[in-house]
């Protein structure tokens, strides 16, 4: 196999997005109707923020291996919200994947010595960005569906969340917090740019993870929202799990057989960050397994699946002669001949703009919803992630294909990079959720 047929193997053209755009609108409105859908389309109890939410908070962000404890002041009238302090912790591979109580027990842990480190005594409404498919009952609680990105934690799945957590911080003896918020961390993206841009409709991470949340009027809300007392809400599509009509190839279910939870998060295996290295080493192995590549030898990296680190794709892209030396080197001890350099290029340039343009059909989809607190006709969406804010040419690739999709008539938005939601917009969905 050439790499012009993985060109052709991974090509999306307009038509084959304006297909996926149409199957992704349909099972957002079956979502949002509790009929069969592979959007969970999951209300996030919460509006747009509007700037005048003020107050310290706490904030706890979960959603990769590093844990984030924030200590925000909000401080009203749209102004820009102070981090006070701010502490990443790296979770370890035991917590991730052994059993519940070990994760809660080590939040709370880092909670608290966070909370001493820091001299903060007083008492602390807490926002918790948990960055998974959570069903929320409420603000405040909600049911974990299932885990992804790798995580596997057991006894957690269809258990409530706020409430393993808080146990887990009356076992540490902290008793100086109080949740008064759970959310998803598109979501808190969104509330991070709402509370200085009334226009902001959706929020979206292409990191690790993919996801979108929208604003929606709640008379599109066909299931119990129960006592919601405001005319909008937003709604954590769970886009991840997007998975009808995608065109995969046998990288991809090779791929997807490997993973954690194979049969789900079949768009998130396309895009996200987590996945795009996986697959490019997939397609690696069978060129070199068909002798197309490095004379048939497998380099140790890509032996095993993280061998193949997600950075290497920006650097095989367009990286500087001296860090692709770097890597030609840690991956074969000599440097790459000029056509295995080309060979590499190409895989990851293709996986990447595949990656953006399905992005792309499932954000316009979308974005063809979604309603601004302002009324206006124009939007914008917030964006966070590694892919979109660093791979070479991602937002230039996602901007190209929603231009397409919107052709002369269709609505447009602007993709505002806005870092940091799962921790400022935690503190501000706190904020909210107390007035
Ligand atoms: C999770 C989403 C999350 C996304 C981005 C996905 O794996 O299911 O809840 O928003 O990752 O972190």
């Amino acid at each position: 196999m050439k790499p012009v047929d993985l060109k052709a193997m991974f090509e999306l053209k307009t038509p084959a997005l304006r297909r996926i755009g149409r199957a992704v609108r349909a099972d957002m409105d079956a979502g949002l109707r509790n009929r069969r859908s592979t959007l969970l389309m999951l209300p996030a109890f919460c509006d747009a923020a509007t700037g005048r939410e003020k107050g310290r908070y706490l904030a706890l962000d979960l959603g990769g291996t590093n844990f984030r404890v924030m200590m925000v002041r909000l401080a009203g009238r749209g102004r820009k919200p102070a981090v006070l302090a701010e502490a990443k912790y790296k979770l370890t591979h035991d917590q991730i994947t052994g059993e519940g109580r070990v994760l809660f027990n080590a939040i709370a842990g880092y909670v608290k010595v966070f909370l001493r480190e820091n001299g903060f005594s007083g008492r602390y409404g807490l926002g918790y960005t948990f960055s998974f498919p959570v069903k929320l009952l409420g603000i405040d609680e909600g049911i974990l569906l299932r885990w992804t990105k790798g995580f596997t934690a057991r006894g957690v799945v269809g258990g409530k969340v706020v409430a393993l957590q808080k146990a887990a911080l009356a076992r540490r003896n902290v008793a100086s917090v109080d949740i008064r918020a759970v959310a998803n961390d598109t979501v808190g993206t969104l509330q991070a740019r709402a509370i200085r841009d009334p226009g902001c409709v959706m929020g979206v991470i292409l990191g690790t993870g993919f996801n979108i949340c929208l604003r929606l009027p709640v008379s599109r809300i066909r299931k119990s929202i129960g006592a919601y007392g405001r005319s909008h809400m937003i709604i954590n599509m769970e886009a991840g799990g997007f998975g009808r009509g995608l065109p995969r190839t046998a990288y991809d279910r090779r791929l997807d057989r490997a993973s954690k939870n194979p049969g789900a998060q079949r768009a998130e295996k396309m895009i996200s960050g987590k996945y795009l290295p996986l697959l490019v080493r997939e397609i690696v192995l069978d060129l070199v397994k068909r002798e197309k590549l490095f004379g048939g030898k497998i380099p140790e990296i890509f032996r095993s699946p993280d061998g193949f680190k997600a950075h290497y794709m920006d650097i095989l892209e367009c990286g500087s002669a001296a860090r692709r030396r770097e890597l030609a080197g840690l991956m074969l001890g000599r440097a790459f001949t000029p056509a295995e350099r080309a060979t590499l290029k190409t895989v990851c340039h293709v996986v990447a703009q595949r990656s953006a343009r399905i992005a792309a059909a499932l954000m316009s989809a979308a974005l063809s919803r979604a309603v601004p607190a302002d009324g206006g006709r124009g939007a914008t969406i917030a964006v966070d992630g590694s892919l979109f804010e660093k791979y070479p040419g991602y937002e230039a690739m996602l901007k190209k294909a929603m231009g397409e999709l919107a052709g002369a008539r269709g609505r447009r938005a602007a993709l505002e990079l806005t870092k940091d939601g799962s921790g400022i917009g935690a503190a501000i969905i706190a904020a909210v959720a107390g007035t």
